[in-house]
């Protein structure tokens, strides 16, 4: 059978009439979520046409283009069911050399060739744009059985995944691992506030823990973007090529509008070092609002350099997971990737009781 690619076009916010641009998005988020479900566990991790449509089209450092694939044929349903999603980002300003390619094959189309087919796709545009090198962070739920070691020497990969199997197929070298952890809800208040007790103790008293949920004082801004643009190059990297971001107050005030606008809320925890005046921690979790109970997922955890080894990561995780249990009691979970060679982080979210749920992989292909 042959396919074809059509490109999505955003539907219309506030128009119900704009049916088919709508029933595209709809088909569109109903494969990605199918691809979730294997890792992270049905219905637990779910995108929302809102939260593509923010992503889409609000300004934003990443530009995203989205796809499907439809069998062609000129019967009845030629075009209506489609088999496979794709999404094409860059972040011209941030890395001009490399495009974020993402393919998501439905379940029952697998292996006919439409993922090979629909990456090439991609790959071309990238190339006509100039890119000269793809990189992408794919889920590998497959457990157990012979392994693959990344090049850092952390994390490994069944060697019988398809993703895997599907990425070495066509050229692409694994460069890091992450692993992705799950914390499941309600956790004990007395444990929590243990661990945050004992990390402010040794943090000393220099340093205050701050909580908020939503947009951000306007003069922590220059901080948080401090703290961000850090963590673009200090989180391990692995083999991966990465560029440091560019970031500015405007910059966390544009990502926070975006968030909310995507029908999320944010909850953030800092840590204030009282002698200089600013924030020299920070942890982030993003909730969609549309259903409180399904797992958050954790964003950026950093400690400035210069303020590391006292403690303020536990700290400014566990506050943020106290600030959780209090204004959403009813969250079941909080998701979270870290590199597996980041074994301060690892440790600290071990002892908060997250557990390991399958490895991520960071690929990158370079375009000759
Ligand atoms: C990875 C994925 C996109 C592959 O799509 P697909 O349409 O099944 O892939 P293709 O049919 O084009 O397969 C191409 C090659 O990949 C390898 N491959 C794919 N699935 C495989 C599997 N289940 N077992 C072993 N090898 C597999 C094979 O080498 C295959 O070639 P072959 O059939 O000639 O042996 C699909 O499994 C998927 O959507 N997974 C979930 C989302 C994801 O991980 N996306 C990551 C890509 S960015």
């Amino acid at each position: 059978m042959d396919y074809f690619i059509r490109e999505l076009t955003p539907p219309e916010p506030a128009s119900a009439r704009d049916g088919e641009a709508w029933r595209l998005l709809e088909g569109f988020r109903d494969i990605v979520n199918s691809g979730y479900a294997a890792t992270y566990g049905e219905g637990r991790l779910l995108e929302t046409s809102q939260r593509i449509l923010a992503g889409w089209t609000m300004p934003g450092p990443v530009t995203s283009r989205l796809f499907l694939a439809f069998p062609s044929g000129d019967g009845r349903d030629a075009g209506e069911h489609p088999v496979a999603a794709a999404k094409l980002m860059v972040s011209p300003r941030d890395s001009p050399t490399h495009a974020y390619p993402h393919v998501v094959v439905d379940a029952p189309a697998r292996r006919r060739g439409i993922g090979t087919f629909v990456a090439a796709h991609l790959e071309e545009l990238a190339r006509a744009d100039g890119r000269t090198s793809l990189q992408a962070w794919v889920e590998h739920p497959t457990p157990g059985g012979e392994r693959v070691a990344a090049p850092t020497g952390h994390g490994s990969v069944s060697a019988a995944d398809p993703a895997a199997r599907f990425l070495w197929k066509t050229g692409w070298e694994l460069g890091q691992i992450e692993r992705i952890s799950e914390l499941r809800l309600p956790v004990s208040a007395e444990s929590l506030l243990a661990h945050m007790e004992a990390a402010a103790a040794r943090a000393g008293d220099d340093y205050r823990v701050l909580t908020w949920e939503g947009e951000s004082d306007p003069a922590h801004l220059d901080d948080l973007a401090r703290l961000n643009g850090d963590m673009s190059v200090d989180a391990p990297a692995g083999e991966l090529e990465v560029d440091e971001e560019h970031w500015d107050a405007e910059r966390v005030a544009q990502l926070e509008r975006r968030a909310l606008a995507s029908g999320a809320t944010f909850l953030n925890a800092a840590v204030l070092h009282l002698p200089s005046g600013r924030l020299v921690a920070q942890s982030m979790l993003q909730l969609d609002l549309d259903d409180t109970t399904r797992p958050a997922q954790q964003d950026n955890t950093l400690v400035t350099s210069t303020h590391r080894g006292r403690r303020l990561g536990m700290l400014v995780k566990a506050a943020n997971l106290e600030q959780l249990a209090d204004r959403y009691p009813e969250c079941t979970g909080v998701f979270t990737w870290n590199a597996e060679e980041n074994a301060h982080m690892l440790r600290v979210n071990e002892a908060l009781g997250f557990t390991a749920l399958a490895p991520e992989g960071g690929w990158q292909k370079r375009l000759s």
